[in-house]
Parts: C-alpha cells; structure tokens; sequence
C-alpha cells in the first residue's frame, strides 16, 4: 500500500475527485490532506473521507519547511499531489520527493504559468490574450515554479464568447475527467519496481 498525501489551498473540488477515485484502492491510499488555509473547503471533504489534514499556515512553509518534511514522514507518505495548491514547495521537500510529485495547472503550460499565476487569475489572462485554446496541464515538480517535466495535457477550445467563469467551467471539466487517471498512471509506473521485483 503506497501512502499519498494532497496539498490544497481552496475548495478542494480536485481533491475529492481524488479521494474519491482512491477509496477502497488496494494498492493506493490518500492519507494525508495539507492545507495552507485553515478555513479551505478540502478540510471538509477530508473529514467526509476520515482523512486527516494537517494545517499548515505560508509562513511554516516558507521558514521551517522541516516541520513540514517530518509531518510527511510521520505520516509514512510516499508520493504528493499538488490539487491547487497555491504556495511554493519548499526546496527541502521537493529534493525529498524528486520524482514522486506532481501538479496540476489549468493552462497549456508554459503558457499562462509562473508565480501569481493560479485559479481564475489563468483564466482572465487567457481570455485577455484572446488565446483560441487552454486547458490543462499535469507535471512534475521541481524547485521552479510551474517548469517540471509535463506529464499530460488536455485541450479545450476557447470561443469569442467565452469568459473567465465558463473558461474555468471547462477546464474543471479536463480536470474532474483526467487528473486521477493520470495520478494512477504515474503512481504505477513510479512504483512497479516495488509490486514487482523482476522489472528492472
Ligand atoms: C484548479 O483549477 C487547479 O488547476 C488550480 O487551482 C484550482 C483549484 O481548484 N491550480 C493552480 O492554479 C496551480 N497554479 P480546486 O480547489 O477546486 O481543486
């Protein structure tokens, strides 16, 4: 049983897709919910799923990234998903899990990416740009924000009379469909080695 922690600051819509896409996995847990924002609606999708959370406000994030690495060991967790998750991943942590971490991004990165670059902010700067396609963008992780090796990505047309808000509708939609099927996918191809001790 490979253990996985989320990280979310918001509503948490992605990480209850998740939660629930993963209950009763045998080989897949979700055991963990972090969360920067002690009033983030992931806290209550957590409890519905008797999952504990761990709060942990910007400020321990950015000056004692420790206490966060130790709460992952405790917790016994193996890989991370980034389910809106709006702060930066401490160095420490990153290096700690290189290669068993992955985002998602709700814009064809590297466009429309980078620090300040989240949520309906993504939204209005493609709409603004007059962009004739977004979408998603699944990646690894790495100490640059937005910049790890793309994983997956999903379009969707972007028409004349789009918005901000119905731009963001679809893109939930690419979201909700494929961001846990591509976790499973990358926690199976990160771990096969364990399940399966002849692939080398
Ligand atoms: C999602 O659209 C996700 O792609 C985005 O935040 C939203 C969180 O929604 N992430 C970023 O912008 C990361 N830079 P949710 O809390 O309902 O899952």
């Amino acid at each position: 049983m490979h253990r996985i922690a989320i990280f979310a600051s918001g509503s948490g819509s992605n990480a209850r897709n998740i939660l629930q896409y993963f209950r009763n996995n045998p080989s897949y847990q979700i055991s963990l919910i972090v969360t920067n924002r002690n009033t983030a609606g992931v806290i209550a999708h957590a409890n519905e799923f008797e999952v504990p959370v761990v709060y942990a406000p910007a400020s321990q994030f950015k000056d004692c990234p420790e206490h966060i690495l130790s709460k992952l060991l405790e917790y016994r967790i193996d890989f991370i998903v980034l389910a809106g998750f709006l702060l930066k991943m401490p160095d420490l942590v990153v290096a700690a899990f290189k290669g068993r971490m992955v985002n998602i991004h709700p814009s064809l990165l590297p466009a429309f990416g980078g620090p300040g670059m989240y949520g309906d902010k993504v939204h209005e700067a493609v709409i603004e740009s007059k962009s004739s396609e977004s979408g998603i963008t699944i990646h690894h992780v790495n100490e640059h924000y937005d910049e790890g090796e793309v994983i997956f990505q999903a379009k969707t047309p972007v028409f004349n009379s789009d918005n901000a808000v119905s731009l963001r509708v679809k893109v939930q939609q690419l979201e909700q469909k494929w961001f846990p099927v591509i976790i499973e996918q990358v926690l199976k191809k990160t771990f096969s080695k364990d399940a399966d001790p002849d692939i080398h």
